[in-house]
């Protein structure tokens, strides 16, 4: 039988500095999702990279006296090492400046060209280099972005635009026939009223700079920022063996990049005559003292600092159940604190070191399993995760955690000796692990191995062996 395949993708970063929180939270989310249809048993492909080309780019490369692929070049690592630092198991990470990309980006081009959705014209307008795009005096009426609150530009230039205005009508009728195409649904109306209101062609091409994909049909042209990067997802499968997975299940996404998946990029694919995506989830934005954290406002939380502060799975536990995934959330370090000395250390930590104590001291006896709530737990964890509610899906599983210690607390194990209650007690703990391993996957591990189990979604309906158990190790240390 040929596996279900799931393709699931995060934005490509920029690389003018290193990543932050705010990446972390989408690259944490991605992968537990990812790692959620693996452990299904799905055949998954995991996609992260990087947005090298533009004149952010360009201009930050310029500012340290470098070459902008020397400047970039160097930053690559540190996207890779935050990733590993996280346990983030992506399947490929993408440059834009890969030749196989490149190559995909100017067939794009040339196929929407010859459709006739491409033509010259002029472009006047607002720019705000941070966004790597326009605005309207509508959008920003004191002429400053409206995302990062700086002053625009005004540009002028010859430009390549795209027909974006002929696809109104088709865009509409998607987001009516997809009712998941933009998620969550606190997001959908927001665009359709914007589309409704009417699309401006949008400019794809620069003539300033020169750092980006040539236009195939006129070289001195580079490729908008924007139109190749969006290519990536599709790019990704053109690679071998990757051409199964287009188009992607779901592309994960902050809102402040909502407009450019949710109204260009299918629009340039239904052009091109490309399948489009199932769906785009567009999370909530982290900010700190309410302001959006972030490279450009200078107050960013660096990946490195925070994991060597509470550790990855502290990290990635935090992030994902200390707000819904749709909204925005207030970072604070005691909250982060809180939360692994209250949940991970205090409720899941103390029950696996008193249940591995008692089950090496006394032992296991096997018995017919009364789990506690597996069964609901796993369904209603499953509803979750199709819905990307990380935070419910957690809810959830510590609801568990917590008849576990009730249940040891009522049968006083430590009094009683009794080996059968160590073993009900184990198999909960082996169900509510593989649960919980999308996201917590190194402390999950360390789990399985005390208890001697395997970390599949198939173990779920069976009973745990007799097993010489031995005391776990301490898996989360106070944070003071
Ligand atoms: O926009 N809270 O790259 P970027 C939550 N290259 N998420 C945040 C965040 C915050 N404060 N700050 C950043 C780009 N993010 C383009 C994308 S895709 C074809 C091209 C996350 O480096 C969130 O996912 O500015 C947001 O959409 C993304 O980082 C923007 O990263
Ligand atoms: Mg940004």
């Amino acid at each position: 039988m040929t596996k279900q395949k799931y393709y699931i993708t995060t934005p490509i970063y920029y690389p003018n500095d290193v990543p932050h929180l705010g990446h972390a939270y989408t690259t944490i989310a991605a992968d537990a999702l990812a790692r959620w249809h693996k452990l299904l048993g799905k055949e998954v492909f995991f996609l992260t990279g990087t947005d090298e080309h533009g004149k952010k780019i360009e201009k930050t490369a310029k500012k340290a006296g470098k070459k902008p692929k020397e400047f970039i070049d160097a930053l690559i690592p540190e996207f890779k090492k935050a990733w590993s630092q996280l346990e983030i198991e992506y399947d490929h990470f993408i440059r834009t400046t890969d030749p196989e990309h490149e190559k995909v980006v100017q067939e794009v081009l040339q196929k929407c060209f010859d459709n006739g959705d491409i033509y010259k014209g002029e472009y006047s307008g607002l720019y705000c280099t941070d966004c790597e795009a326009y605005y309207t005096e509508k959008d920003a009426p004191d002429f400053s972005c409206p995302t990062h609150k700086k002053p625009l530009e005004n540009l002028k230039e010859e430009s390549y635009f795209f027909k974006l205005s002929k696809y109104q009508d088709f865009l509409l009728d998607l987001y009516k026939k997809n009712p998941k195409f933009i998620s969550p649904k606190t997001r959908k109306n927001e665009i359709i009223n914007r589309v409704k209101e009417g699309l401006k062609d949008f400019s794809i091409s620069r003539t300033s700079f020169d750092w980006g994909v040539p236009l195939p049909f006129d070289k001195k042209h580079v490729a908008y920022v924007w139109f190749d990067a969006l290519l990536n997802y599709y790019s990704a499968c053109q690679l071998p063996k990757k051409e199964k997975f287009w188009p992607a299940d779901v592309h994960i996404i902050g809102k402040d990049i909502i407009w450019f998946h949710t109204v260009y990029w299918p629009a340039m694919l239904k052009s091109a005559g490309i399948k489009l995506p199932k769906e785009v989830f567009a999370h909530g934005w982290w900010t700190i003292l309410n302001e959006k954290m972030g490279k450009s406002a200078g107050n960013a939380i660096k990946i490195n600092q925070l994991v060597g502060y509470a550790g990855p799975d502290t990290v990635r536990y935090f992030l994902l159940r200390a707000t819904p995934f749709g909204d925005d959330g207030d970072f604070s370090e005691q909250a982060l604190k809180d939360r692994h000395n209250n949940e991970l250390a205090n409720k899941l930590g103390n029950l696996i070191s008193r249940v591995s104590t008692l089950a090496e001291k006394y032992g296991l006896e096997k018995t017919p399993i009364k789990n506690i709530s597996s069964k609901e737990t796993y369904k209603k964890v499953s509803k979750y995760f199709e819905g990307l509610e990380f935070d419910k899906a957690l809810n959830e599983i510590f609801a568990f955690i917590d008849k576990c210690n009730e249940y040891v607390q009522n049968k006083k194990p430590w009094e009683t000796q009794d080996k059968k209650v160590l073993y009900e007690l184990t198999n909960d703990i082996k169900d509510f692990t593989i649960l919980l391993s999308p996201f917590i996957p190194s402390t999950c591990e360390k789990i399985a191995k005390t208890f001697n189990f395997k970390i599949d979604s198939k173990e779920l309906d069976k009973p745990l062996k007799i097993s010489k158990i031995k005391k776990s190790e301490i898996l989360f240390r106070k944070i003071n």
